[in-house]
């Protein structure tokens, strides 16, 4: 049942402000300014004893698991990153006791992410699972974890649950950073934040016509490039995988850092960039990127949090914590693929060549 909606992708990305709603219902505790994470079996000892994070995922949830690992970075200050599980399982890793696994998967059953998670216990480790579908082969396998609670996705590219993966991963990196060295204050105030998304995601939902109109400018594009630093960098990954998923128009990302080391050559007013711009600490280096293509006579999109001077066009996205920033920032991008794949007619739900759960090597 599609509620009203042509598509399920456009049903799903509407109910976001719901799902976000659901991961954080419960889960709160304002007294410690921390969360409860029911069944992540991880004491506090344990907790203070890992020393890295490692998080496994494919495609989308891989895309979720780099914003993850920022986010444990930022606020739990453990060294984490994020790796396709596909890679990881075909090299031969070191797998070290102090490192916490974790494992990403929207429907718990892409085989190249269980697998790794069956070498990785093998071999004595410790596996969390983030994922959306309860009791999944994933969440089964793993020693505990976080459920997305994203409800059923089931257009073939994941888009209310990246939004609710990243959120779960803020609160798995709220948790661990209380158990750490994160303040009060600073748990109070990413709590703040959180509570803030789902009005703010109603509000960016809000502006469909505007960016249905932006996909129209950009449908007849043969390529496009997404670019962002560090918070922003997934954000364009993941809106360029969209854009690609569906609309089939080819797309790049790239750190905005990156460009002169070689995608510059690329600008040309027949290649549009789209580029993250948060106002955060890089917001001056990403505005020299724009000048950058502008020179160039790139034609450029930002999605900011004021009106870029250097822009063609700016799509404008509500402000919250800067560590959460990137959350909202890639809804827009969504509704952008959304808009131009509509465009060109395209089977949104069901696009060529891929399935919803990739359960084979
Ligand atoms: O169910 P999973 O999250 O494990 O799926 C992983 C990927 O196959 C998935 O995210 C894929 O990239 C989607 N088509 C993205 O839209």
């Amino acid at each position: 049942d599609m509620g009203g909606h042509d598509t399920y992708m456009h049903k799903e990305i509407s109910e976001q402000a719901d799902a976000v709603d659901r991961v954080l219902r419960g889960r709160i505790d304002d007294r410690f300014s921390t969360v409860h994470l029911g069944g992540l079996n991880l004491d506090a000892r344990e907790a203070r004893g890992v020393r890295r994070v490692k998080i496994l995922g494919c495609g989308t949830s891989y895309h979720a698991g780099l914003i993850g690992a920022q986010l444990i970075e930022e606020l739990a200050r453990i060294p984490a990153d994020a790796e396709p599980a596909s890679e990881f399982r075909y090299r031969n890793p070191v797998v070290d006791p102090d490192t916490l696994y974790v494992a990403v998967s929207q429907s718990g059953e892409t085989y190249d992410v269980l697998a790794a998670v069956q070498e990785l216990k093998r071999k004595g480790a410790r596996v969390l699972g983030v994922v959306n579908v309860v009791g999944s082969a994933i969440a089964r396998e793993t020693d505990g974890g976080v459920y997305v609670h994203a409800g059923p996705e089931v257009c073939v590219v994941s888009t209310k649950c990246f939004t609710n993966t990243v959120v779960s991963f803020a609160l798995l990196a709220l948790h661990l950073g209380r158990i750490r060295d994160l303040s009060v204050a600073d748990g109070k105030r990413i709590i703040e934040g959180l509570r803030k998304l789902p009005a703010q995601i109603s509000e960016i939902l809000a502006t469909e016509d505007d960016i249905a109109k932006l996909a129209q400018e950009y449908a007849g594009a043969g390529s496009m490039m997404f670019i962002g630093r560090v918070r922003g960098y997934p954000v364009a990954l993941e809106a360029s995988l969209k854009l690609k998923e569906i609309s089939y128009i080819h797309a790049e990302a790239y750190p905005a850092s990156e460009l002169k080391h070689g995608p510059l050559a690329l600008i040309e007013p027949a290649l549009p960039t789209v580029a993250i711009v948060p106002d955060d600490e890089l917001l001056e280096k990403n505005r020299a990127a724009l000048e950058e293509i502008k020179a160039r006579s790139g034609p450029i999109l930002a999605v900011a949090h004021a009106p870029q001077e250097k822009a063609d066009h700016t799509i404008v996205v509500p402000k919250n914590e800067t560590e959460l920033d990137s959350i909202l920032m890639g809804i827009p991008l969504q509704l952008l693929a959304y808009h131009t794949a509509l465009a060109l007619g395209r089977d949104i739900d069901k696009p060529r060549n891929l399935a919803k759960s990739v359960t084979v090597e």
